[in-house]
C-alpha cells in the first residue's frame, strides 16, 4: 500500500497502522472507555440524510468562507493535536505546509513539538494556539506572551480536559511522552525501523512551548493522562476563560463546549468562536457527537458566535451536513494525523486534496454555489429526537 492508493481518510488510517510502533498508532486511533463517543462522532453523520436540488447553475462554485476574522479557501480546517514530531518526522511543519497550500486555517497545540515561533515564521496561513491552563500561571502566561509575538491569529483553550481521559489503549501498549522503551514497545519500534531511525537521528524530540517550565513529556517520560492529571489546573472554570481572553486580548475561541448553556456563556464572556468538540471522543466516553449538537447550540446562539463542528468528519458529505445544520465551518485531527503518519507533508496535502475536491463536487451534487446557501431545508434527521 502507498500514497496513491489512499483515496479517504480510512485509506490512511491503514496505511498509519502499518508505519507506526503500535503505541504511536493507538494514542493517535485510541479514545476513552469503551470508544464508543470516537464512533458516534462519525456515525452521526449517517443519521442525517442531505436532500439535493437540481438545476442550480452549479459552474462557479465559491467554498470560501471568513472564520475567525480570516478568509480561508474551504470550510474545513485542521485541528490543534499535541506530539506531531512522534507521528512523522516532519511533525507540524508539514502540517502548517499543507494549510497553508490549501489556504486554511490550521491549531497547534501547548504539546506540540515545534515552537510557537518557529510556525509564527513558517507559514502566513491563519493560525491557531491551543492552550491548556497549567497550574503554573507563568507558564500560562508564557504561552500567551509568545502567541502575541509570533502573531498567532487565534487562542482556542481547550475546556473538555479538567482531568485526563481513560484511554485504555495507551494503558495497554505504556505510551509515553517522549516515548519509553520497554520489553513490548521495543519488539514494536524493532518492526518498525523507518519510524524509529527518523524517531533516533533526526532533531531530537521535545515539547518547546512547555520545556521552558516543565521537564515532563521533554525529558521525564510520563504518559498523557498523568501529564494532564498533575500538570493542569482543575480549578479553571468561566472566570478563568474571561481572563485568559483578556490577557490575550485577540480572537478567542472556546474548544470543547457541548451544551447550550455553555454556549451562551461563551457568548457572555466575549468569544468569538466555539469548538463544539468532545476532544475526538478522547475524555468523555458516552457524550454526544459534536454534529447532533450542532442544531440546538446554532438555534440559541449562531449569528451571536462562530460554530465550528470538531469531531468525526471523514468526508466532504460530511462538513456539508454540520453546515447544514447550522455550523459555520468544521475542523478534525485524526483526519489529517493518520496522513501526516503514512506520509508527511505530501500525505496531508493528499487528503485536503481529496476533501477540498469532495466537498467541491458535494456542492454541485447538492446544487448550491456558496457554502452559505447550505440550511436546514436540505437536511434531514433520520431519528427523531
Ligand atoms: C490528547 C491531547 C494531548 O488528546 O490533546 O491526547
Amino acid at each position: 500500500m502507498k500514497l496513491t492508493d489512499c483515496h479517504n481518510v480510512e485509506d490512511f488510517r491503514a496505511l498509519a497502522r502499518r508505519r507506526l510502533p503500535a503505541p504511536v498508532f493507538h494514542y493517535i486511533d485510541g479514545a476513552a472507555d469503551d470508544e464508543t463517543t470516537k464512533g458516534r462522532n462519525t456515525q452521526a453523520f449517517q443519521d442525517a440524510d442531505l436532500i439535493p436540488n437540481v438545476l442550480g447553475g452549479v459552474e462557479d462554485i465559491d467554498m470560501s468562507i471568513t472564520l475567525m476574522g480570516r478568509k480561508i479557501a474551504m470550510p474545513l480546517f485542521l485541528s490543534p493535536t499535541a506530539l506531531q514530531r512522534l507521528f512523522h518526522w516532519q511533525g507540524e511543519r508539514a502540517v502548517a505546509r499543507a494549510a497553508e497550500k490549501f489556504g486554511t486555517w490550521f491549531g497547534i497545540s501547548s504539546l506540540a513539538t515545534v515552537s510557537i515561533e518557529e510556525v509564527g515564521a513558517l507559514v502566513s496561513t491563519p493560525k491557531l494556539f491551543q492552550l491548556y491552563i497549567h497550574k503554573d500561571h507563568g507558564l500560562n502566561r508564557s504561552m500567551i506572551e509568545r502567541c502575541k509575538a509570533a502573531r498567532f491569529d487565534a487562542l482556542a483553550l481547550t475546556v473538555d480536559t479538567i482531568v485526563g481521559g481513560n484511554r485504555e489503549r495507551c494503558l495497554r501498549t505504556g505510551f509515553t511522552s517522549p516515548p519509553r522503551l520497554t520489553p513490548a514497545s521495543a519488539v514494536s519500534f524493532a518492526a518498525h525501523p523507518g519510524w524509529t531511525l527518523n524517531y533516533l537521528f533526526r532533531e531530537k524530540f521535545h515539547l518547546p512551548n512547555l520545556d521552558t517550565h516543565v521537564d515532563a513529556g521533554s525529558n521525564v517520560a510520563v504518559s498523557v493522562a498523568d501529564y494532564f492529571n498533575t500538570m493542569l489546573d482543575r480549578s479553571m472554570d468561566w472566570t478563568t476563560a474571561e481572563r485568559i481572553r483578556a490577557e490575550w486580548g485577540g480572537t478567542f475561541c472556546l474548544k470543547g463546549i457541548m451544551s447550550v448553556e455553555d454556549a451562551k456563556r461563551a457568548v457572555a464572556i466575549g468569544a468569538d468562536a466555539i469548538m463544539i468538540s468532545n476532544h475526538g471522543g478522547r475524555q468523555l466516553d458516552g457524550s454526544r457527537a459534536p454534529f447532533d449538537q450542532i442544531a440546538e447550540i446554532a438555534d440559541a446562539v449562531g449569528g451571536q458566535i462562530e460554530i465550528i463542528c470538531d469531531g468525526g468528519v471523514k468526508r466532504g458529505t460530511h462538513a456539508l451536513k454540520a453546515i447544514a445544520a447550522g455550523a459555520n465551518a468544521c475542523s478534525g485531527g485524526r483526519l489529517y494525523l493518520y496522513a501526516l503518519a503514512a506520509a508527511g507533508q505530501p500525505g496531508v496535502e493528499r487528503i485536503l486534496g481529496k476533501l477540498h475536491d469532495e466537498i467541491e463536487r458535494d456542492m454541485r451534487l447538492m446544487g448550491v454555489t456558496s457554502v452559505t446557501d447550505l440550511g436546514r431545508d436540505q437536511l434531514r434527521w433520520r431519528r427523531p429526537d
